[in-house]
């Protein structure tokens, strides 16, 4: 298996002090590999977007260890992480808003602008992104005035200018509806197979999830369940270990179901698929 991209050691977070302390994060230990696609399911509270952003280097643990690559995060300097983050990972987070009165092109360079890029390459590389996603002739609309399903694909595009090797998601399809949903799921995962991008995904779409190589099933502020499906991993990083063990079919690809209710309630199936833990074995 390829090398953890993502290691977290008893991670902890816990939020205010005193009465009103709530330990979000219960003590996390973890990997997450290179070109691994992996979804966070849970029910809402139960702590999937506090470790989302401790991995994607947007938040701080109260204790424990991320690292990245084999090196604790801590050890960094902040302009390091920046520069790290910047660099490496692409984020698709609902509360990271498009700049409404900016044109289409303007929000997806956004981070070329950051990182110091002329503009005429950003203005090569923002049409690159918006052809793939099929956004090239909204460049010059205003953000504002796209559908759902278009204003997600900018996020992707603004999350993918960077080329990064590890792309977050938190809810990437959770306010649409299910036909856009799966126009935005297709282009992860597609993202994933031709590119190799590590997938991380949180989400209560139990399609989006049963189509990633792996589940993390978390409850009040721990990790219950490592699910990795014996087809994902067939489908996944291509390693002959999966014939191995056989192709017990868990959690079929294709099947569209309705999304889950907007509002983070989970839909029924976050007990995943039972007894199905398998091999964290020879990592
Ligand atoms: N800044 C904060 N201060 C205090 N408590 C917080 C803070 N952020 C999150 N929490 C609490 O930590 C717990 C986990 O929150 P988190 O946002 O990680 O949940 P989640 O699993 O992503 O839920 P959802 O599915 O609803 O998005 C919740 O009980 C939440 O109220
Ligand atoms: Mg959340």
């Amino acid at each position: 298996m390829s090398a953890p991209v993502l290691e977290t050691e008893n991670l902890v977070k816990v939020y205010g002090r005193g009465e009103s302390r709530f330990d979000a994060l219960k003590g996390l230990t973890f990997e997450i590999h290179e070109g691994e696609s992996v979804a966070i399911v849970g029910k809402s509270g139960s702590g999937k977007s506090t470790l989302m952003h401790l991995l994607a280097l947007l938040d701080e643990p109260t204790s424990g260890v991320v690292a990245m690559d084999g090196r604790p995060v801590s050890q960094l300097k902040p302009a390091q992480v920046s520069a790290l983050r910047n660099d490496t990972f692409g984020f698709v987070f609902q509360q990271f808003f498009l700049n409404a009165n900016q044109t289409v092109l303007e929000n997806v360079i956004l981070p070329l602008k950051i990182a110091g890029v002329s503009a005429s390459e950003r203005k090569r590389r923002g049409m690159e992104v918006l052809e793939q996603l099929e956004m090239a002739d909204k460049a010059k609309n205003k953000a504002n005035d796209l559908s759902g399903g278009q204003k997600q694909r900018v996020c992707i595009a603004r999350a993918l200018i960077n080329q990064p090797t590890v792309l977050f998601a938190d809810e990437p399809t959770g306010n649409l509806d299910t036909a856009t949903g799966e126009v935005v799921e297709d282009i992860l995962f597609g993202l994933h197979r031709d590119r190799g991008i590590t997938l991380v995904v949180v989400t209560h779409d139990d399609d989006l999830a049963s189509r990633c190589d792996r589940r993390l099933l978390m409850q009040d502020g721990l990790i219950v369940a490592d699910d990795r499906g014996e087809a994902a991993k067939a489908a996944g990083a291509g390693v002959g270990q999966a014939s191995r063990e056989g192709s017990r079919q868990v959690g079929g690809h294709g099947k569209h179901a309705a999304p889950a209710t907007a509002d983070g309630q989970p839909a029924s199936g976050q007990d995943t698929e039972t007894g199905t833990k398998t091999g964290e074995g020879q990592a």
